[in-house]
């Protein structure tokens, strides 16, 4: 996380591929991202984009979906599976055979993620899911993202929403002027006030209130505010 400008989406696209470093060096387990293709590198981290619209190019939600599986040649039972399991995390079945421009842009959202998880990527990057999402579709995020950790993916995730960045994350690294300036558990990272205000983020909300009321121990949670209350 980190405010508007601060290099967040320069340094995943660099993850992925994307975009390569001009100094200095990008290592995804063990690869060197100057030495390999887009394409090879893509195959192990898979970055949503930040607006569907920029990635989406197929007429219809399945051949979107299917556009990935198709190109690496897997095996058409490997890739039926694939597509299932893509299908069933983003909730998206009943567009299969819509053409993705007539689908509302909250829902357009989940065809690009569902898209980069038929790739079956080892990392999955997303770029503001939670931005135009409602309840319900900040709740199939939320879900999304547990199960894909249950099929051994790693989700890093950039966001404003720090209600939604506390609830589904370990481990949030912040950036501020292109550069990161803390990286670790979001109890440390909220309850620094330095860093709170470098990097122009807000506490959750829970943090807030427990911060305004004088509730020690680095609360987070209602839970948590509950019982020190
Ligand atoms: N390490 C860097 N060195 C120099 N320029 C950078 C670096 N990282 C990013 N930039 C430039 O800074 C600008 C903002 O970067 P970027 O779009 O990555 O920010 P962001 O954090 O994703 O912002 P937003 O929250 O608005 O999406 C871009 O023009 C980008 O090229
Ligand atoms: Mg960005």
């Amino acid at each position: 996380m980190g405010q508007n400008g601060a290099g967040k989406t320069t340094c995943v696209k660099m993850m992925n591929g994307l975009n390569r470093p001009t100094e200095g060096d990008v290592i995804i387990d063990g690869v060197n991202t100057k030495e390999k293709t887009t394409a090879f590198i893509a195959r192990m981290v898979g970055y949503v984009f930040q607006n569907p619209d920029e990635q989406i190019f197929n007429s219809t939600v399945i051949s979107e979906i299917e556009y990935m599986p198709r190109y690496f040649k897997i095996p058409e039972e490997e890739m039926k599976r694939r597509v299932d399991r893509a299908v069933e995390l983003t909730d998206i079945k009943k567009y299969l055979h819509t053409n993705p421009l007539d689908i509302p842009y909250p829902i357009r959202k989940f065809v690009a993620i569902a898209a980069v998880i038929a790739a079956k990527p080892r990392y999955i990057i997303l770029d503001e899911p939670t931005a135009g999402q409602d309840k319900h579709g900040t709740e199939t995020l939320a879900s999304l993202i547990k199960g894909l950790e249950e099929d051994g993916v790693t989700v890093l995730t950039i966001t404003h929403d720090m209600d939604f960045a506390v609830a589904n994350f370990k481990r949030i690294v912040v950036m501020a002027h292109k550069n990161v300036i803390a990286d670790g558990d979001p109890r440390d990272i909220f309850w620094n006030e330095e860093v709170v205000q470098e990097a122009r983020i807000k506490k959750p909300q829970i943090g807030e209130i427990a911060k305004k009321i004088g509730v020690g121990g680095k609360v987070l949670f209602c839970d948590e505010l509950v019982e020190r209350l």
